[in-house]
């Protein structure tokens, strides 16, 4: 617990009262002062294993020293110089690199943003432009972000949507192929994927296919709780929308850029998507967002029906650069797949141990530990889920829980396999004190989650 008379307290007070109570998920009071690698070290000098690297964004680890000193150089060559008006060779390069590393073969265009949310904003517009249709299709228990498009696209938290409308019309939410907890109620045995056909059937009778303009997709549902959508479901969308001229858009602003094990998740299910949604790992921490779409659909509008005073910052984009070089060089994407698969067999042996762990499941490091209060009815563990992170944030290891009861388990790409190894045990030990009712349950009123 933090003392009263820590730095981490007084800081905590006073954010607070300042800070507006939309703009945080309460789990535990910390307040980080700085980064190596995969540990961080808040204001008071505990240091901690940092397993959610800031939402998936540090892939390459805090304060990677090639992503520094590009950002240092860049600082004292030129900070900004708005890209509306001009144009600077890193942001040609970086649309470059971005078009060689995105799956498809055909000629890309490139649009920078700053965050998740704009870029999901920019391809509602230019999907609805290009189609010249309106409808957009994304899943329930989606995040998309936080602008009025992006959030009108989510449908995880009523919080987000309350008190706010309208939301953007003619947005349209289907379940998410989700196996573990089938939202129509099958296991593997009885499925026929009922989740598609119910598209399939909107399609017939309310949602006229040919009114669409893109269906966006995570290629693993990642605030709903790390959920892999099966292949065969992922192809036969894609199918479904290529007959019905309908644009596939992966939505890869949390899975992209190596977190999967392969540079997009896309690339797992064989399907190559008519857009790429990226922002979070790709300028590891500097403000950047991206869409990577076919040349005819990112060129259709004209200017300036999307441009950003400070998208594409010159500092942004060379940490991107960088940000490649690292992930190539230090062959983080075979590393994410390699560290993931020993990650999720660490935690399936743990699971024959505790059935608490109701499922493990993920795709390189983009895990998720679905805690269950009964393995048969797989109902959510929330309290268990919010005491142990916090057990563990007062042990050193920075965890959160997603979908109420989901521990998120995205470390740096960059993380040592003894790193994990310590990250892990912390959370065992900790599941043995959960289960030993040793960790009370006033903790409950600071953890919120999601
Ligand atoms: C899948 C997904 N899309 C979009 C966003 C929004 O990104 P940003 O917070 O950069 O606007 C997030 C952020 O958590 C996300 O996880």
């Amino acid at each position: 617990m933090v003392t009263e008379a820590s730095l981490s307290t007084r800081i905590m007070r006073e954010d607070g009262e300042i800070t507006p109570r939309s703009a945080r998920i309460s789990y535990f009071p910390l307040v980080v002062k700085s980064g190596s690698g995969s540990k961080l070290e808040d204001v008071d000098g505990k240091q901690y294993i940092d397993f959610l690297a800031s939402a998936a964004v540090l892939n390459t680890g805090h304060a990677h020293p090639k992503v520094v000193q590009a950002i240092v150089e860049q600082a004292q060559e030129l900070i900004h110089y708005t890209s509306g008006y001009a144009s600077h060779e890193h942001q040609v390069k970086l649309a470059q690199e971005l078009a060689r590393i995105t799956p498809g073969d055909f000629k890309k265009r490139v649009a920078f943003g700053l965050s998740g949310s704009d870029a999901n904003d920019g391809m509602i517009k230019v999907a609805r432009a290009y189609t010249g249709r309106s409808k957009i299709v994304s899943f329930i228990q989606a995040y998309h972000g936080s602008t009025y498009g992006s959030i009108s696209l989510s449908a995880l938290s009523l919080n987000m949507r309350r008190k706010i409308g309208p939301l953007l019309p003619d947005i349209y939410h289907i379940p998410y192929p989700d196996c573990y907890r089938c939202p129509l109620g099958h296991c593997q045995e009885s499925c026929s994927m009922e989740c598609l056909g119910q598209l399939k059937m909107a399609f017939e009778h309310y949602l006229p296919p040919e009114e669409v303009a893109a269906v966006f997709m995570e290629p693993i549902a990642g605030d709903a709780g790390i959920v892999v959508p099966p292949k065969k479901y992922v192809q036969e969308l894609y199918n479904l929308c290529q007959k019905h001229g309908i644009l596939f858009v992966s939505e890869e602003v949390q899975q992209g850029f190596g977190r999967t094990g392969k540079w997009f998740g896309i690339e797992h299910f064989d399907v190559v998507p008519d857009a790429i949604v990226m922002a979070k790992a790709i300028a590891s921490g500097m403000p950047l967002s991206a869409i990577v779409a076919r040349e005819e659909i990112a060129n259709f509008l004209e200017a300036p029906a999307h441009l950003f005073t400070m998208g594409g910052n010159p500092i942004s984009c060379r940490a991107a650069l960088a940000t490649i070089d690292v992930i190539e060089e230090e062959q983080l994407v075979e590393r994410s797949a390699e560290l993931g698969q020993y990650v999720r067999e660490r935690f399936e042996k743990l699971q024959e141990k505790y059935p608490i762990i109701g499922d493990v499941r993920g795709l390189g490091l983009s895990i998720g530990v679905d805690l269950v209060a009964d393995p048969v009815t797989k109902e959510r563990a929330k309290d268990a889920a919010a005491k142990i992170c916090y057990r563990c944030w007062q042990k050193g290891l920075v965890l959160i829980f997603l979908a109420g009861c989901v521990l998120r388990v995205q470390p740096p790409l960059v993380i040592s396999k003894e790193e994990l190894d310590q990250g892990i045990a912390i959370i065992e030990e900790t599941i043995k004190e959960y289960l030993n009712g040793e960790i009370p349950d006033d903790v409950l009123q600071v953890v919120k989650g999601w």
